[in-house]
């Protein structure tokens, strides 16, 4: 049961986090199996075509950072990776298995990929042990006192325990995002997707957030994360990938991608997030 082995993330210092990151995650799980297969993903808005050819792996254990200018179709992307949009050509494939075919697997393959969004989503009108529990009652039809002890531990994880009966207009961006992750992590994914998570937050909620994903990457969740946030992307990330226009640019580790990226695009790119300037 996966619930036993929650441990929680906060009271670890960053460093200790580090220093366990600094150990293969891979390594651990002791595989190199490819979860995610992206192959010639399309995907058209009317006349527009915002994905033109998209070919991606993630493999277990994997953290992939997304980066690339606003409107380049990254959200688009993540969406299509679990089927909040349909893919308009292509094919995603999720432990081997087509996750747009009609068999009766593909609704559990979809539940087994999480995402949390740049604007949390949680229910207001849902204190935030009510938000995380729902998914455990009416998805995974555990009993309330179950999903109850789910939530506590997985709020316990996030650093959330001691707000577990406050309403999101109770909580910070930070807490409200934290809270998010615990909802999405309550249906027991084996990956996943961040889009944006701390855009909307200011800048001294982001760390917290951040923290908590870096914690989730060192215990050897898979994560594919879109975020402008370059200190997480060079400390955490296995691999970036810069997509711009709906192709993938270039891709590589961080040491080299982001610090000697290859191509004029993603140069650019990176001076505009840098220094706001392109040169
Ligand atoms: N549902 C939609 N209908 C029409 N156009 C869309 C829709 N979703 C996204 N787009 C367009 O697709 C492009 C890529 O959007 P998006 O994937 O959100 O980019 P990013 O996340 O990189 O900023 C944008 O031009 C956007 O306007
Ligand atoms: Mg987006």
């Amino acid at each position: 049961m996966l619930y036993d082995r929650i441990t929680p993330f906060f009271g670890k210092e960053p460093l200790d986090l580090m220093q366990e990151h600094a150990q293969p995650v891979k390594a651990q799980d002791g595989t190199n199996d490819t979860l995610v297969e992206v192959r010639q993903l399309r995907k058209q808005f009317g006349d527009t075509e915002v994905l033109r050819g998209i070919d991606l792996n993630v493999r277990e254990g994997e953290v992939v950072v997304i980066v690339g200018a606003s409107g380049s179709g990254k959200s688009t992307l993540l969406r299509c990776l679990n089927l909040l949009e349909q893919p308009t050509s292509g094919s995603v494939r999720v432990f081997g298995q087509d996750l747009t075919g009609k068999e009766p697997n593909s609704l559990k393959l979809r539940r087994s990929i999480g995402m949390v969004f740049q604007n949390f989503e949680l229910f207001p009108h849902r204190t935030a042990i009510e938000n995380v529990m729902e998914g455990p009652r009416f998805v995974l039809r555990q009993s309330k006192h179950t999903a109850f002890a789910t939530a506590q531990s997985l709020l316990n994880k996030v650093g959330m325990l001691h707000r577990a009966d406050q309403y999101p207009k109770n909580l910070s961006g930070g807490e409200k995002q934290r809270v998010a992750i615990a909802r999405a992590l309550a249906l027991n994914p084996r990956i996943m997707l961040f889009d944006e998570p701390t855009s909307a937050l200011d800048p001294e909620l982001k760390g917290e957030v951040l923290d908590t994903m870096r914690a989730l990457a060192v215990e050897g969740m898979t994560m594919v994360v879109v975020t402008h946030e370059m200190n997480f992307a060079r400390r955490v990330a296995d691999r970036v990938v810069f997509i711009d226009k709906g192709v993938i640019v270039e891709e590589g580790i961080p040491g080299d991608i982001l610090l000697k990226p290859s191509t004029a695009r993603l140069k650019k790119f990176l001076n505009i997030l840098y220094w706001g300037a392109e040169e």
